[in-house]
């Protein structure tokens, strides 16, 4: 099996949308053994307890550096063993001395189609805010692996979604995490695990 820590900085519902296909079979080569969440108050947190994950908190301002910050994170990756690092809504740009610690073994999920609104200071409603006053018709989701560049990591799966007339950031947010973000997320987590646990077995 696959040890997957999922990071969230909010909601969660990428988060719940991993649960879910855990529990019903989507993701079979990997289980989530640790949430970290980068806000002590994000409901992920409460929704890690639900299921009976594990969960921490590794706070930049509590710990009073970015470098204390992702210390805090990797000791715990070592703590639990962790094959895959999936970002489900973390709303932190790891150091390229993270990223390199951990190649391909870092996934994100982005909620526009890259190359297309993404990069530092694309990120939650922003991006859907950014599609709106461009006026594409067209957007998505991304789930891609993190490297150094922000968003620029490979693609590994994506989902279109119709912008339709009347949208608000909000509205179109909704649509694109139901119709892509909450599909391509675990099918793409099922399918790196997949190939981690098979390289774990060689
Ligand atoms: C999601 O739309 C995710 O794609 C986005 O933040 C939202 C988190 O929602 N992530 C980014 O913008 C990262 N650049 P959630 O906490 O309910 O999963």
């Amino acid at each position: 099996m696959t040890r997957i820590a999922v990071l969230v900085s909010g909601g969660g519902t990428n988060l719940q949308a991993l649960i879910d296909a855990q529990k019903s079979g989507i993701i079979k080569s990997g289980e989530i053994v640790l949430v970290i969440s980068s806000q002590p108050t994000a409901y992920a947190l409460e929704r890690a307890k639900n299921a009976g994950i594990d969960s921490a908190v590794a706070n930049k301002k509590e710990l009073g550096s970015h470098e204390a910050f992702e210390a805090k994170i990797r000791g715990l990756l070592d703590e639990y063993k962790i094959d895959l690092i999936v970002l489900a809504g973390f709303m932190s740009i790891l150091s390229e001395d993270f990223t390199k610690a951990y190649p391909k073994r870092i996934l994100n999920v982005h909620p526009s189609l890259i190359p297309s609104f993404c990069g530092a200071g694309f990120y939650g409603l922003r991006v859907h805010e950014a599609a709106l006053s461009y006026g594409v018709k067209v957007t998505g989701a991304t789930v891609h692996f993190v490297n150094e560049i922000p968003d620029g990591g490979e693609i590994v799966m994506q989902k279109a979604v119709c912008v339709k007339d009347g949208d608000t950031p909000e509205i179109l947010q909704r649509r694109v995490m139901e119709e892509a973000e909450w599909k391509i997320l675990p099918e793409a987590v099922e399918k790196v695990s997949y190939e981690i646990k098979t390289q774990k077995e060689v």
